[in-house]
């Protein structure tokens, strides 16, 4: 061969590997969703404060979160929503087309604050740095937002998101959040741990006893946790996990459950219908908790995108579609309904 074409024939390799690349990297298309206006009585509703994240892996479900969020609201123009990010620019654009008239920002969550703190879990994906990114909302969110609502990226809201806004923390709550004090809480930590002179020591001094709460759907005062540092609370907990002893075995929730056990405002269940994503190891179908549904949470490995998409999807998984803004060419729309 001619050293031309040789040099021709490299150069067209490169190009298509660039391509390739460039595709696995590009994000899906989704539709704009409809435009939902505030209904009478809005004019003195407060501004309610939603926080999430961002990532390729969670977009689909960030948005079906989103729009689910907008659909059951009374005022859903007195909405603003906080999404974290490593790429703000990479997202955005994703979020505007879907949501044209909608009032939000996406702030650089810094993959760094967290990498040198993670330890691995029995879950890759709880591993992920954006994972700990709730722990770092009090820094950077703006300190006019004072209260905020903390959503996981796999859930739908199917209620009025202002009666959760609503939810009282006083006298001096940081947190509300569903407990299940069922659940059994030493499991959520190694031998190691509660055989430690000190480590359990914190736990012992609780207003109420420590139980176990999901970290997917949290209300939060920022004022409050500003004031008592407990980013910083959390992030000594992860360095203990990581440098000096190993005290538990999952991802982000373990440093939760260590400052705010106990301490947690409880928030009725109907706002966490948790692990419908099934169950970690084989990734089985739940169902429901008894009682009203206000939130429908895939927490757990499987997601309802996934299971639709890989056509094995499990009953509640239905519940999710709706929420679905994946965009489908011509010939998906075509057959969707056959
Ligand atoms: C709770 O979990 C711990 C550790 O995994 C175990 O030793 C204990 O027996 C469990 N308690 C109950 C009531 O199941």
């Amino acid at each position: 061969m001619p050293l031309s074409a040789l040099v021709a024939a490299v150069l067209l390799l490169l190009a298509a590997s660039g391509r390739a690349l460039a595709a696995s990297q590009e994000l899906p298309l989704f539709r704009e969703a409809p435009a939902f206006r505030n209904g009478p009585g809005c004019a003195a509703a407060p501004t309610i404060h939603i926080a999430m994240t961002l990532d390729a892996a969670y977009l689909r479900g960030s948005l079906a979160g989103v729009l689910s969020v907008l659909r059951h609201a009374s005022c859903p123009e007195s909405i603003a929503f906080h999404f974290l990010a490593t790429r703000p620019r990479r997202f955005r654009p994703a979020v505007a087309t879907s949501f044209p008239s909608l009032a939000f920002n996406v702030y650089r969550f810094d993959p760094d604050l967290v990498r040198g703190r993670i330890s691995s879990s029995v879950r890759r994906a709880l591993d992920q740095p954006l994972n700990y990114a709730r722990i770092y909302l009090a820094d950077i969110l703006p300190s006019s937002v004072r209260r905020v609502i903390y959503f996981d990226s796999d859930l739908v809201v199917v209620d009025d998101v202002a009666r959760l806004w609503a939810t009282d923390l006083s006298p001096d709550h940081i947190l509300a959040a569903p407990e299940y004090c069922h659940a059994n809480f030493t499991s959520y930590f190694t031998d190691r741990f509660w055989s430690d002179p000190v480590f359990p020591g914190p736990l012992a001094g609780r207003r109420r006893p420590p139980c176990y709460f999901n970290t997917g759907v949290m209300v939060m005062d920022l004022d409050r946790w500003r004031a008592g540092g407990y980013t910083r609370k959390l992030e000594s907990w992860m360095d203990i996990q990581k440098r000096e002893a190993r005290i538990y075995e999952l991802g982000s929730l373990p440093p939760f459950l260590l400052v705010f056990a106990g301490e947690v405002k409880g928030v009725d269940h109907r706002w966490n219908q948790h692990g419908l994503g099934g169950d970690n190891v084989k990734g089985l179908c739940r169902d429901l908790h008894p009682g009203p549904v206000s939130l429908l949470h895939w927490s757990g490995k499987g997601k309802p995108w996934l299971r639709l998409d890989a056509g094995s999807p499990c009953p509640l998984d239905a519940l999710w579609a709706p929420y679905d803004l994946l965009r489908r060419d011509d010939r998906d729309d075509l057959f969707a309904d056959v």
